[in-house]
């Protein structure tokens, strides 16, 4: 009977593997279609069009030679085109006015410029505009002067180096997502962004900015909630520059060089200074792979809320007492660091906001047992890949769920 029941147990183990793998390549198999599921165009059989004459719908062309956008577009209705990694140098001006697209993608190509009337006519449909990965060394402000309606602009990927206020005239009333990540840009001038109080995210990763001056976005934002400051060249944290966003969510100042959590003293004006009372209030806060060495008593103090906060990848040594107090922090994530030891108030003041505290990958040895009752509600703690050798699980199971060795990268 035990036999019988293995084998019905095992063959039913069989069937949901089968199940399972079944999903996966067909999830997968869905993925790799995404771009090639339209039949080929009739004007260009290595081009995908969903429909044909007079709207052709969905056009794409990807990774084929094709210096002119085919002429049949011209005259054609479109509501997407794509044109990926063609070898496109320019865009006729006026050719795209009767196609009423909504979206426009014009990556991985070789623009240099866009001429001023390229999205003539598009003034009411376009929607959506990615310029990403061409080699355009400025906004081109004129051309998108008309677009009405454009909500998402990507400009990530080219050798944009300046940027000015005007370059969005135009698009205040729409403009909700601005891309401009992977770029040669250095500075940012005072209400760099102001002209738009309807933006959401703004992504800056992969430019050259040494620091973000506290006229930038001093008049509010009153929408913006995502901002992407990662892979640049920042060495203190932009508390005054990013006060005034109130709704801010997502703060990402990854891959920088910082090295400090102060605030940086205005020298000019350490009166005003002081009397600043920053109070940075996010749901995410990464500070991963940045230049941390100590992290010094209170050196939150700026911090309000941050339920997820990264510090990853820091050569990060020490954590003096109490580093955390004022931040009320849900999950607090230190993996990869220098850490060898823990000091038993290193994380005094977050006894009642931790939930997930993870230290894997570190160098500690041994952890004091005290860390752990002081922590009211965490329900998970990470401690793989580091050499800890006195802690007895069982001392921790009350209510903690303890992972000793996850794999982790
Ligand atoms: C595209 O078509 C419009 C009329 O629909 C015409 O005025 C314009 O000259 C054409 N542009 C090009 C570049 O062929
Ligand atoms: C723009 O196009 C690039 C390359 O095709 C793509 O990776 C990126 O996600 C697009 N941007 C947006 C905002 O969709
Ligand atoms: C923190 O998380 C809670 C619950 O998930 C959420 O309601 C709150 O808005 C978050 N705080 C911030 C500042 O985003
Ligand atoms: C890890 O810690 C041990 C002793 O605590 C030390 O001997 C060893 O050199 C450390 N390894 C690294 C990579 O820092």
């Amino acid at each position: 009977m035990m036999g019988l029941y293995t084998i019905i147990k095992f063959g039913y183990a069989i069937v949901v593997f089968s199940w399972l793998l079944m999903v996966w390549i067909s999830l997968n198999e869905a993925k790799e279609m995404e771009g090639t599921q339209y039949p080929p165009c009739y004007f260009n059989p290595l081009c995908s069009c969903s429909k044909s004459i007079p709207d052709l719908g969905i056009v794409r062309c990807k990774d084929i030679h094709l210096p002119l956008i085919p002429q049949v577009i011209n005259s054609s209705k479109v509501f997407m085109l794509y044109l990926e990694n063609i070898g496109l140098r320019d865009i006729e001006p006026y050719f795209l006015q009767s196609t009423s697209l909504y979206k426009l993608c014009i990556t991985k190509n070789l623009l240099t410029s866009v001429p001023e009337e390229a999205f003539l006519g598009l003034e009411r449909s376009l929607w959506e505009l990615n310029l990403s990965y061409n080699d355009l060394s400025t906004v081109p402000n004129k051309a998108l002067r008309y677009l009405q309606k454009l909500r998402h602009l990507d400009l990530s990927g080219n050798d944009i180096i300046e940027i000015a206020p005007d370059d969005w005239r135009g698009l205040e009333n729409s403009l909700e997502i601005l891309m401009l990540s992977n770029n040669a840009i250095n500075s940012l001038p005072a209400d760099a962004f102001s002209g738009l109080p309807q933006l959401d995210t703004l992504d800056l990763s992969g430019n050259n900015l040494r620091e973000i001056d506290p006229s930038v976005f001093r008049d509010g934002m009153g929408k913006l909630t995502h901002v992407y400051l990662a892979d640049n060249q920042l060495s203190v944290i932009p508390y005054q520059a990013l006060q005034p966003l109130k709704l801010l969510k997502y703060l990402d100042l990854s891959y920088n060089v910082i090295n400090k959590m102060q605030a940086q003293i205005d020298q000019l004006n350490p009166i005003s200074h002081q009397e600043f009372d920053y109070d940075l209030s996010l749901d995410t806060l990464r500070l991963d792979y940045n230049q941390l060495t100590i992290m010094e008593s209170a050196a939150f103090q700026h911090f309000d809320v941050l339920n997820k906060t990264y510090l990853d990848g820091n050569p990060l040594h020490e954590i003096q007492e109490s580093a955390f107090v004022h931040a009320v922090i849900k999950e607090l994530y230190i993996r990869k660091c220098d850490l060898n030891d823990i000091s038993p108030l290193a994380f005094g003041g977050l006894e009642n906001s931790l939930q997930i505290l993870d230290l894997s990958g570190n160098n500690i040895s041994s952890l004091p047992e005290e860390i752990l009752h002081r922590f009211n509600i965490i329900h998970t703690l990470v401690l793989g890949g580091n050499s800890i050798e006195n802690l007895d699980p069982i001392e921790f199971l009350s209510g903690l769920h303890l992972i000793l060795s996850i794999p982790w990268f």
